[in-house]
């Protein structure tokens, strides 16, 4: 049989754990957010009015038939987004877009792009259950 003392050291210590660890992630800072901007929100607006995520991935979420698109912007650069977003490709739907509204859908994934990082590869996992991006 398990003593009185033995469950209220075992609730005491479960207590004082959750409490350390809910200090720990409430001050653990978010990895810092690109700035946003009017012509940032305009690209926002338009991936979802095009539903670009029907076939793309932002921070690993959506669908699978184009790649992941989230640091697209640092890995191939903003002319090789350009020249998709002007023609399309084969597989890629050609959406007859303005110069401004490429503008704004480049600002919007360059955002996307300094806001997070899709390759499982480049993370440390912290002890605390948080983690961290390898610099
Ligand atoms: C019907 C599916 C589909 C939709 C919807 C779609 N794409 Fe794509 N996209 C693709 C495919 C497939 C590729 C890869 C094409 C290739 O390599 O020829 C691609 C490639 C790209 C690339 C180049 C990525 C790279 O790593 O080279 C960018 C940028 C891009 N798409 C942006 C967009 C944006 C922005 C939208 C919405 C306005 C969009 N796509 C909507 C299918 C789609």
């Amino acid at each position: 049989m398990v003593s009185e003392s033995f469950k209220y050291i075992t609730a005491t210590f479960l207590l004082v754990s959750f409490l350390t660890y809910s200090l720990v992630l409430y001050f653990h800072s978010p990895p810092p957010l690109g700035q946003s901007t009017e012509s940032t929100a305009a690209g926002k607006l338009l991936w979802q009015k095009y539903n670009c995520t029907a076939c793309h991935q932002i921070y690993g979420l959506g669908g699978y038939l184009g790649p992941d698109l989230t640091n697209v912007y640092s890995k191939k650069g903003i002319q090789h987004i350009k020249a998709f977003l002007k023609t399309g490709s084969n597989t890629m739907p050609d959406y007859h877009l303005s110069d401004d509204e490429i503008e704004s859908i480049c600002d919007f994934l360059k955002v996307i792009d300094a806001s997070g990082n899709s390759d499982p590869r480049l993370f440390i996992k912290n002890s605390n259950g948080t983690i961290q991006l390898i610099q």
